[in-house]
């Protein structure tokens, strides 16, 4: 079969993808912005970021919509391969998404992100805590996987008591290669994950309570309430969208200060710049690869000729590579104005959690350098996902460290929940 000129061999899921996404993007963003996959039954690749852009501020005509079961052809939602799970607000478009979005916006407001900061700094320390008298950690499945996972289950409703079983399907769920047995497996780990939201739906509707659940079944939109169904898809954009993403922000950036000793020695003297330097780190990282689209008819981006029904994926992490955007995209300068970023998204359906992740961020950086400042990755130790198709992370890192004192809880701090207290 003869190639037309945009055709690549590119797979995100790829093991050479994995080992070096940032060679890939650089390359693809300079010589092909477009280009087409025959992979994962074909999809057209955007990596430039002004591409990147055309495509994710025209939902109309490429839409996030997931209509199930998955039909070539129809809209298959915002994951190449479609996943069997349809996520709210996610995988809707305007008109109906704009209400959808507007309502959901409150509860993850900058002020309610502010007022998780205790909890978050409760939960970090919590962890660190177990681990501090011994010198070592993982800072991946001991901190940068429970806290974000602790925050969330809390946040939606969940019982606290099942968080590891939760935290562990959330993190296999993201670096399991589609398509293979195991990745049934986790999938269906998942969806009993999913099921508990089920079970917990009608109990808050008849007993609201403080939690995200009980939120849902008192928004009404288009003049109804929601259906427990609407729910429990909200859950599933908002359940997995909150923790492997955060977990591969904060270890991305653990294992580069590792590194780089001089910038850790900055932020240690200086750790009002955390929460500067985020972006720079998510730009650089992009923890979330890329997103979906399909498209709702003909059109043509970059002089590529795309058809209607065809799938499209945004590469937020080629495009947060684009030199014409963030000159020397391959360094990490902590100095860069990088707010440009496109790490959480761009246009209608950037993400709406990203208020608490740039807060889990300040939180569990500065919990590592004030009470772990000289951590060592134990040599060779850290694992990274064997894809990054879908999150960018690590499986593990164990580090080594001075030992410390544990510090309890403040008396000024609400109480833990049951589960954590023993
Ligand atoms: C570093 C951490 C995070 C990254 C990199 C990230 C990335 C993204 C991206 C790229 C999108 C846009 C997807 C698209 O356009 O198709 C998105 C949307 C979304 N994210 Fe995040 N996210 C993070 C943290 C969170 C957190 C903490 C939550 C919730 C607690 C969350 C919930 C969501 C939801 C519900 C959406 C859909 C928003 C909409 O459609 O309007 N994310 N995220």
């Amino acid at each position: 079969m003869s190639k037309d000129p945009w055709e690549t061999d590119f797979d995100h899921h790829s093991a050479e993808y994995a080992a070096d996404p940032w060679a890939t993007n650089i390359s693809m963003n300079t010589h092909a912005p477009v280009s087409y996959s025959r992979r994962h039954g074909g999809f057209w690749l955007m990596a430039g970021f002004d591409e990147v852009s055309q495509v994710a501020h025209q939902p109309e005509l490429f839409s996030s919509a997931h209509e199930l079961p998955n039909t070539p052809g129809r809209p298959q939602g915002t994951v190449v391969p479609a996943s069997t799970f349809r996520g709210l607000p996610l995988e809707i478009d305007p008109p109906e998404f704009t209400e959808w979005r507007r309502a959901l916006n409150s509860f993850f407001s900058p002020p309610a992100a502010r007022r998780l900061r205790p909890r978050i700094q409760q939960y970090a320390s919590w962890c660190v805590d177990k681990y501090i008298e011994t010198g070592e950690i993982d800072l991946v499945l001991d901190l940068s996987n429970p806290v974000p996972a602790l925050i969330t289950l809390e946040l939606v409703g969940l019982p606290m008591e099942d968080w590891r079983v939760f935290a562990d399907v959330l993190h296999a769920l993201v670096y399991t290669l589609p398509g293979t047995p195991e990745f049934d497996r986790v999938e269906a780990d998942f969806a009993r994950l999913i099921e508990t939201v089920r079970a917990l739906v009608p109990q808050r509707r008849a007993h609201p309570q403080d939690d995200f659940v009980s939120f849902l079944t008192q928004l009404e939109i288009g003049g109804k309430k929601l259906d427990d169904e609407d729910v429990v898809a909200v859950c599933n954009a908002v359940i997995p969208g909150g923790v492997d993403t955060t977990t591969a922000l904060l270890a991305s950036t653990l294992d580069y200060l590792d590194r780089n000793r001089e910038a850790r020695k900055r932020l240690i003297e200086s750790p009002e710049l955390i929460p500067d330097v985020c972006d720079e780190f998510l730009r650089y990282f992009t923890p979330v690869m890329g997103a979906g689209r399909t498209a709702m008819a003909d059109a043509s981006v970059g002089g590529c000729p795309i058809r209607k029904g065809d799938r499209v994926l945004l590469s937020w992490a080629a495009a947060n590579l684009d030199a014409k955007v963030f000159p020397n995209p391959e360094l990490i300068d902590l100095d860069r104005d990088a707010g440009k970023q496109a790490a959480f998204g761009i246009g209608i359906h950037r993400c709406i959690g990203r208020h608490i992740a740039r807060m889990d961020f300040e939180v569990v950086i500065g919990e590592v350098l004030a009470r772990m400042p000289d951590y060592q990755i134990v040599e060779g130790a850290a694992e990274k996902y064997p894809t990054v198709g879908q999150i960018h992370g690590y499986m593990q890192m164990p580090v080594r460290f001075t030992p410390g004192a544990r510090i309890g809880s403040q008396p000024s701090s609400p109480p833990l929940p049951a589960a954590l207290s023993h």
